[in-house]
């Protein structure tokens, strides 16, 4: 990614960011300390993934029915439903509340939300025939449309008696989205956030999917950048205040080798059939930390 220098703004000039103020008690601190950055040789983040505060309420907005949908899944989970019970649930529920599925015909995907089960890494396709059984782990991942405004998150959920060795993954992968969590602070490196998240990982012996990751997103689905939990401290790009992004890591109990379901494009399994599993927040970069927008 290459940095080039925005043309200068009159201090007294509204500022770029559209909130109406004046540049110089806006954005303009801001710029200069990115430029610093950028001249050291840093990866820092483009204008246009910058939210102002209409944008953050828009998505905070979206955020809302991204959370009920999910609440309401987790209400209703249990061994015997057919994923596309999950499915209609997610549809309906957004829906009803003003929203549109952002899944739904997303680059040609056929549902509403991805149903991944055991070893389905993620972009398992809901289905009439995928039963759900005792002993099962799920990631249920949503995602949501209001006004043009974009939320995602994901949750594990554990069907019936879980092996104990399960559950435990699915609880280290929770500790790996908090430690995440904490570790977005302004003016710190995503590779900072993303190194702490694999080490948590690591340390209990599993793995974390290199190949996919977490994304910008709030004014589209998926924006700059790509969000990797296997990266390096001072490393990717640079945190700064307004900027939203998804902490997704998906982490194995064997091998961080997967490969892809060539029948239907989309879903991806862990190559040694040993499980998976994930969590997903949204969250904005603030002035003193973060906030946590979906959970
Ligand atoms: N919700 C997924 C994410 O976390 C993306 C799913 S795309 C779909 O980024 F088309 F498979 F739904
Ligand atoms: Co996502």
């Amino acid at each position: 990614m290459t940095y080039y220098a925005p043309p200068k703004i009159d201090r007294n000039a509204p500022c770029w960011c559209g909130s109406g103020r004046k540049y110089k008690s806006c954005h303009q601190h801001f710029d200069e300390k990115i430029h610093e950055f950028a001249m050291q040789g840093h990866i820092v983040p483009d204008r246009s993934i910058i939210k102002n505060e209409r944008q953050i309420q828009g998505i905070r907005e979206s955020a809302k029915i991204n959370i009920a949908v999910l609440d309401e899944v987790a209400d209703k989970i249990r061994a015997g439903m057919t994923t596309q019970q999950i499915d209609d649930i997610v549809y309906n529920t957004t829906v009803k509340m003003g929203g549109i599925p952002a899944d739904l015909h997303y680059e040609g995907y056929p549902k509403s939300v991805c149903t991944s089960i055991n070893d389905q890494v993620c972009h398992g396709i809901p289905s009439e025939t995928t039963v759900l059984k005792d002993g099962d782990i799920i990631n249920v991942d949503c995602s949501t449309i209001l006004n043009g405004f974009f939320s995602d998150s994901s949750r594990m959920f554990c069907i019936g008696d879980v092996p104990e060795e399960n559950r435990k993954l699915v609880e280290v992968v929770k500790e790996c989205v908090e430690i995440g969590i904490k570790n977005v602070i302004p003016w710190h490196f995503l590779g900072d956030m993303g190194h702490a998240v694999h080490q948590h990982a690591l340390d209990h012996g599993y793995s974390v999917v290199k190949e996919i990751g977490g994304h910008g997103c709030g004014l589209e689905f998926h924006e700059d950048p790509f969000v990797s939990y296997v990266s390096k401290p001072g490393t990717e790009m640079l945190m700064v205040p307004g900027m939203c992004f998804t902490i997704e890591p998906m982490v194995n109990m064997g091998t961080d080798e997967i490969f892809q379901d060539e029948e239907n494009g989309w879903s991806i399994y862990t190559a040694d059939g040993k499980p998976s599993a994930q969590w997903e927040v949204q969250v904005l970069v603030t002035e003193d930390g973060r906030e946590v927008i979906t959970y």
